[in-house]
């Protein structure tokens, strides 16, 4: 029988990776997006680019122009299809955007989650489900742990030096942002499906998920949109901490093989942080000077006291959880690997 899969989001960066790594691999691949990142964004934050790049590539490839707040259509699609995978990416993803738009962030993250989530129960029970969640699940949390200065960045102290947090961090009685709530809710939904109806879900809880097909935006996509305005000599503003606030960085294509690693050997209701780690985390005064570096131009930025409400001082992931349960996945892109690909990516553009 044909393999195939069903990807929400599917011209966005993980979206369009995802559906680029199966096509490779001969699934019949069909997208769901429309372009709702302009909705939220404006034209810079369009991803129709990644939309023709991947129909004019892959003929095993096709895009539904659904949303997926659209219950009655997404019930539809997923009754005549009954794919064989599914993989969630779809999602109002910014963290302060979330403010202004309470109710559309609220109806796509949470709302469109549950969509698909009750109509993969009703047509196709033993398909994995594959969630893009994040690590805003853990809203500001990680900044009560003990933290040490050093010139250029924030560091865990102690027991999580280099270990970094793990799915246990708890996700209440913090600070989210709404977008954060509103990922939470999806995210217990996907779990909720996963142990009750028993299906083989899955959260994946993101650091910062980069690469070159990144719409980068001030309001989304940190390394893509900072690599940009090096480029382009755009003022950058880094918001508190001192510009010493710490992600970790891991490429699209090291979630698209978990996932596509996850979709031949499925769990029921698994949750793992994913994100590139200790060796891949930077701090944006550190990845000011290392794009100066690759590119020879000087960064223009400034600096606002005013940090984002319940933004990570530091946050990197602790993998053990996924590599234990899926020893042939690793991180295999390094930072440098990523900038480059980055890089590369918006000097083709
Ligand atoms: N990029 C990151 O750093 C990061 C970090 C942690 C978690 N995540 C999560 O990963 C997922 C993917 O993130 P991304 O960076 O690829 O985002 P993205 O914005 O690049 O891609 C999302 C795609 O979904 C589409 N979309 C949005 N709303 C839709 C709707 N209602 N109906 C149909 N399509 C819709 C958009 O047009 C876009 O192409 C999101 O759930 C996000 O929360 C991302």
């Amino acid at each position: 029988m044909e393999n195939t899969i069903l990807v929400t989001g599917s011209s966005g960066l993980i979206g369009s990776e995802v559906s680029s790594f199966f096509c490779e691999r001969n699934y019949k691949v069909y997208g769901i997006d429309n372009n709702m990142r302009e909705v939220f964004f404006g034209k810079k934050g369009s991803t129709k680019v990644n939309l023709k790049r991947l129909e004019k590539k892959f003929q095993n490839f096709s895009n539904y122009n659904i949303d997926i707040r659209d219950r009655k259509s997404i019930d539809d699609l997923v009754k005549s299809l009954k794919p064989k995978v599914i993989v969630h990416t779809a999602a109002q993803p910014s963290h302060d955007k979330a403010s202004e738009i309470p109710f559309l962030d609220f109806e796509v993250n949470a709302l469109g989650t549950l969509n698909l989530l009750e109509a993969v129960r009703k047509y196709c029970k033993d398909t994995p489900f594959i969630h893009l969640s994040t690590n805003k699940v853990y809203g500001d949390t990680p900044n009560k742990m003990e933290l040490k200065e050093l010139a250029t960045r924030w560091e865990y102290r102690d027991y999580l030096f280099k270990r970094g947090i793990d799915e246990k961090c708890s996700i209440d009685q913090s600070t989210h942002s709404l977008f954060g709530v509103s990922k939470v809710s999806s995210d217990l939904l996907v779990q909720e499906y996963g142990r009750y109806f028993q299906i083989p879900t899955c959260c994946l809880r993101g650091g910062c998920l980069t690469g070159p097909s990144h719409s980068g935006v001030q309001l989304h996509g940190f390394l893509n949109y900072l690599i940009r305005c090096n480029l382009l000599s755009k003022e950058y503003t880094i918001f508190g901490y001192k510009g010493k606030q710490v992600r970790d960085n891991i490429h699209s294509y090291d979630v698209a093989n978990f996932i596509y690693l996850f979709s031949k050997d499925p769990k029921i209701s698994a949750v793992y942080n994913i994100g590139g780690g200790y060796e891949n985390s930077i701090s944006i005064l550190e990845a000011i000077s290392k794009i100066e570096e690759i590119s020879g131009l000087k960064m223009n930025f400034k600096y606002s006291d005013q940090s984002r409400i319940g933004d990570h001082i530091c946050y990197y992931s602790n993998l053990d959880k996924i590599k234990s349960d899926f020893p042939k996945w690793n991180i295999s892109k390094s930072l440098d690997d990523i900038f480059f690909d980055v890089y590369q990516g918006l000097m083709n553009k």
